[in-house]
């Protein structure tokens, strides 16, 4: 037993020397590569106040579609930053941005060679895809750490700021399994319970400069741009807060994802059609872990400046949900599952997710995360008439893929795709 044991740490310590001299390497490379584009001296030409092929009036006549009882005619808002946060359905969320833009002829700011934008370095425009100085760019959406100033010269300025939270225990929870192995810090951390270990004496492993450590504590707040660090009492904490609920017009909760789409269509004006959706990167149920109270409790006062800006916009959300109108909520929120249940009949095969190993498309495969094949995926139905075929498989294309239809190239992530299936990881 001990053997195995110390044969395991062994095999872990090598992994973690290859992984480390694999970062190392290919952090110089793309230092190397991306030197040349940026450019410190970028002339800030002011962006153009839309960028809609259907520029709405500047004063917003129809410009809300919330006026109970009929709905009022507006113009779908197409300028968006959707600010991706990490562990929250945001790939869901993906998939519908990317079908509204591909359907609206919209323009997306990719980043270039990977799938998000040099995360967790903070946002600069010249990692953008084509970006030059004065145009146009209608949807920002991958993973970034936010920087508001860089992110206000790419998009208009009748830009709408959309996010999504999740409750921070259960983020904690996922974000531990998730991306525990690429935190130096947990690779010390023994037992098979090192989520409980971790939380049971948390400044013990925690270190706020170890590499990767944000991935552990106060998540939300770090993608935001903030510092992950702060006691939840800081000033700076509170002055954040207040900062995201000034530039973002919507903030959805995951726990109330059907709402918080219903919210997201009523803000956009949007149709219904464009919010449906299957659940994408689902983790398969049995290495989703339930927190005892005790643990949740835990998790909430180590991440306790998230569990502040989640209880914020959850009074926030509320509110707008009451703005709403509760019946209407609830009878939208019937119709958008009705609609979503249907095409999940005419879709998926056998109607629901299966394991990575049971999905016959490599078209359909989901990323993974390091160690393990625990993200479920679907298998699209055979047959499926002319009228769906084209919705049905944008609806089931994981991420990456969609990213590549969409004309990315990936080739960073797909080079570190390669190594894992070489080290079988
Ligand atoms: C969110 O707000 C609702 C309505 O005010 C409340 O019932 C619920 O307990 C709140 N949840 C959290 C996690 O604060």
């Amino acid at each position: 037993m001990m053997v195995g044991k110390q044969g395991k740490q062994w095999r872990s310590v090598c992994k973690g020397l290859i992984l480390g001299t694999l970062l190392t390497s290919c952090m110089i490379l793309l230092y190397c590569l991306s030197a040349p584009e940026v450019q410190f001296s970028l002339p800030d030409v002011p962006v153009p106040y839309s960028c809609s092929h259907h520029p709405a009036p500047a004063h917003p006549v129809a410009a809300s579609n919330s006026v109970h009882g009929q709905e009022q005619r507006c113009t779908p808002k197409v300028d968006i930053m959707f600010l991706k946060t990490h562990k929250t359905a945001s790939s869901t969320i993906l998939n519908i941005l990317f079908r509204f833009g591909e359907k609206q002829r919209l323009k997306f700011a990719f980043p270039s060679s990977r799938n998000d934008f040099f995360y967790p370095s903070p946002f600069h425009r010249s990692q953008v895809k084509d970006y030059r100085p004065g145009v146009c760019f209608n949807i920002m959406c991958n993973h970034m750490r936010l920087n508001e100033a860089e992110v206000a010269k790419v998009l208009p300025a009748d830009t709408s700021y959309i996010t999504i939270l999740r409750d921070p225990a259960e983020l904690f929870e996922s974000s531990f399994h998730y991306f525990g192995r690429l935190v130096p810090l947990t690779w010390k951390i023994s037992g098979d319970d090192k989520l409980g270990e971790f939380l049971r004496e948390p400044e013990v492993y925690y270190d706020p400069d170890g590499f990767n450590s944000f991935y552990l504590k106060n998540l939300l707040f770090f993608d935001f741009g903030q510092d992950n660090n702060l006691p939840a009492d800081d000033p700076r904490v509170e002055e954040g807060i207040q900062a995201i609920a000034q530039r973002f017009e919507l903030v959805m909760l995951v726990e109330h994802f059907e709402e918080s789409l219903i919210l997201l269509k009523d803000a956009l004006c949007w149709d219904m059609e464009d919010l449906l959706f299957f659940k994408l990167n689902a983790r398969k149920g049995s290495t989703v872990s339930k927190l005892t109270p005790e643990l949740r409790a835990k998790a909430l006062e180590w991440n306790s400046v998230d569990w502040k800006l989640y209880q914020y916009f959850n009074t926030t959300f509320w509110q707008k949900v009451e703005a709403y109108g509760l019946e209407r909520m609830a009878k939208d929120v019937a119709e958008l599952q009705r609609r979503n249940a249907e095409m999940a009949t005419i879709c998926i095969e056998d109607g629901h997710a299966v394991d990575a190993g049971s999905i016959h498309e490599t078209a359909m495969q989901p990323w993974q995360p390091i160690g393990e094949k625990s993200i479920m995926g679907y298998n699209l139905k055979k047959n499926v008439d002319n009228a769906h075929r084209k919705l049905c498989r944008k609806m089931l294309t994981p991420e990456l893929q969609y990213l590549m239809d969409l004309g990315v190239n990936l080739w960073i992530t797909k080079l570190w795709g390669h190594v894992r299936d070489i080290l079988h990881w």
